[in-house]
């Protein structure tokens, strides 16, 4: 399975914090940002990442990165034009993607708890066509929204619903298939002008073939100042722990 993060958009939301910088690399904790879904990659023992950069700093990105050795990993970029939204940055990733299965992680999301190699072989090995992960929030109207029906199964998913109808929100960790280029190619833009990821998950639910499973863990993004605070007390709690290894370091030069 490869692996694609995606570090683009314009963080409005976070201004001005990220009037001059990109919020990838704002410090969470003792790391900057990306690293936390880099490593949920890694521990998905994924090895061939590649980045989508946009906006502010991206240069920084790169720099930072660098090749992805000092994560055990094999790092490739592309540059998406324009905030056109997460599904439209996967779309970029279709010569990288191939023939294989991929796991694409927003990447202001912070995921802390078991890793998730068992959940991406699942995926990898079953009929599905795209998957996510449910985590309950008090907030779902900030989010795409699950709908479920009495026996659990997702219905559909609602991109950013005033009413909300669950608190069950698919957090950016997408499986897919190479065949979500298609489904990306078909769709329209949002009412926010974009690509909605939500949109492609919602294509494999009739054809009964989305995966879901509940993450088990500690999750939030961290696109706001209040939840920038909360990844920082999420991986403040985890080193307290003794849960967080010290962040990798590229070497200098
Ligand atoms: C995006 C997705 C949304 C998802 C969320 C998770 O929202 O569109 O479906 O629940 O990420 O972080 P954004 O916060 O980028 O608007």
């Amino acid at each position: 399975m490869k692996g694609i993060v995606l570090a683009g958009g314009t963080a409005t939301r976070l201004f001005p914090l990220t009037i001059v910088t990109n919020k990838h690399l704002l410090p969470i904790y003792d790391r900057p940002m990306i690293y936390y879904p880099i490593e949920t990659l890694a521990g998905m023992g994924i090895r061939e990442v590649l980045v989508i950069v946009g906006g502010k700093s991206v240069g920084d990105v790169v720099e930072l990165l660098a090749d992805g050795s000092h994560f055990g990993l094999d790092l490739t970029y592309r540059y998406q034009h324009g905030a056109l939204g997460i599904a439209h940055a996967i779309g970029l990733a279709r010569d990288f993607v191939g023939d294989d299965a991929f796991c694409c992680v927003l990447g202001d999301n912070i995921l802390r708890g078991p890793a998730l190699a068992p959940v991406a072989e699942e995926f990898e090995a079953g009929p599905w066509g795209a998957g996510t992960l449910l985590y309950r929030v008090s907030d779902p109207e900030r989010f795409g929204v699950a709908e479920l029906d009495g026996a659990g199964n997702v219905v559909a998913f609602e991109e950013k619903p005033v009413r909300p109808k669950s608190d069950l929100i698919p957090i950016g960790v997408y499986f897919l298939r190479p065949d979500a280029f298609t489904v990306i190619d078909s769709l329209a833009p949002s009412g926010r002008g974009e690509f909605e990821i939500t949109d492609v998950l919602n294509h494999y639910v009739p054809e009964g073939r989305l995966f879901h499973r509940i993450y088990d863990g500690h999750w939030t993004d961290a696109g706001t100042v209040p939840s920038l605070i909360r990844a920082a007390e999420l991986a403040r709690d985890d080193d307290r722990a003794g849960r967080l290894a010290r962040p990798v370091e590229r070497p200098v030069g």
